[in-house]
């Protein structure tokens, strides 16, 4: 798989699958703007691959996703392939939903790699480019606890879906991949309480491949998806749950 001198924005890049896909591309000789909040998480990402540009942003912040798209055409003057990566995820049980939770969700997971997308859309175009976003497992069934954060991922494959023939006029291609539970600090960058994550740890028994998928298993579908040998491929939503979905 070739990615030499395409132009890869990917949010979510100072770690877990972010991180995975960042090296994966940069491997592979694409430039690659690794998007998120935190300088330093994103310079590790970064170190030792000069390919890999730290661009601290935002994306639910006002103004954020227009940033990230011109920071990037500053940098490299050209956008090949996004990456709607960077999310949240929390237990949400019905009876406890704040409003401002609700909104809090819809901004990152939902919100942001909308506004992220449309603001690409010209750069896209011009290089005949790939969206590939990261939406979860978990909207292809019931999950107790997951209202919110299940809401917002089938919310992304809808997204997937409808970009997908809405763009193929204009050249562009969008797809997803839909992982189950992968090995991630997102437990703890999230402030999961002891229960819930021992809950998280025993679906991964539960799962017929009985264990957790890692960040490179998701990151290799997604560079991928974006693969000009994958120009016949769009509107997909790529489960990568161990058997989950299947079973
Ligand atoms: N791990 C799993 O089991 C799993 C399963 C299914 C789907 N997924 C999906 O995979 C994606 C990546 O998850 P992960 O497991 O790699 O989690 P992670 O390690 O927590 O990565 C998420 C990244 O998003 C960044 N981020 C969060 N809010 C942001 C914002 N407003 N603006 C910019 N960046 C922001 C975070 O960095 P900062 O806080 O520094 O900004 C963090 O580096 C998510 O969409 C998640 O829903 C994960």
């Amino acid at each position: 798989m070739e990615s030499t001198n395409r132009t890869v924005v990917i949010t979510g890049a100072g770690s877990g699958i972010g991180r995975a896909t960042a090296h994966a591309f940069a491997d592979r000789g694409a430039n690659v703007v690794a998007v998120g909040r935190t300088l330093e998480t994103l310079r590790e990402t970064a170190a030792g691959r000069a390919r890999i540009v730290p661009l601290v942003a935002d994306i639910a912040a006002e103004g954020g996703p227009a940033a990230v798209v011109a920071g990037t055409m500053e940098r490299f003057g050209r956008l090949d392939v996004l990456v709607n990566n960077a999310g949240i995820v929390r237990p949400s049980p019905l009876g406890q939903i704040e409003a401002t939770e609700f909104d809090r969700f819809m901004a990152v997971n939902l919100r942001a790699p909308l506004l992220l997308t449309q603001a690409a859309l010209p750069h896209l175009e011009a290089s005949s480019g790939t969206v590939v976003n990261v939406s979860a497992a978990v909207g292809q069934r019931g999950w107790p606890y997951m209202s919110l954060y299940g809401s917002t991922k089938t919310g992304l494959d809808f997204l997937t879906r409808t970009w997908a023939v809405e763009l193929a006029p204009r050249g562009i291609r969008v797809a997803a991949v839909a992982p189950g539970p992968v090995d991630t600090p997102i437990l703890e960058n999230n402030d999961f309480d002891p229960d819930s994550v021992a809950a998280m740890h025993k679906l991964r028994e539960q799962l017929p491949l009985a264990r957790a998928g890692t960040a490179e298993e998701i990151a290799f579908w997604i560079v991928t998806l974006a693969d000009p040998l994958a120009a016949f491929t769009t509107g997909i939503v790529i489960p990568l749950d161990g058997g989950y979905s299947a079973a």
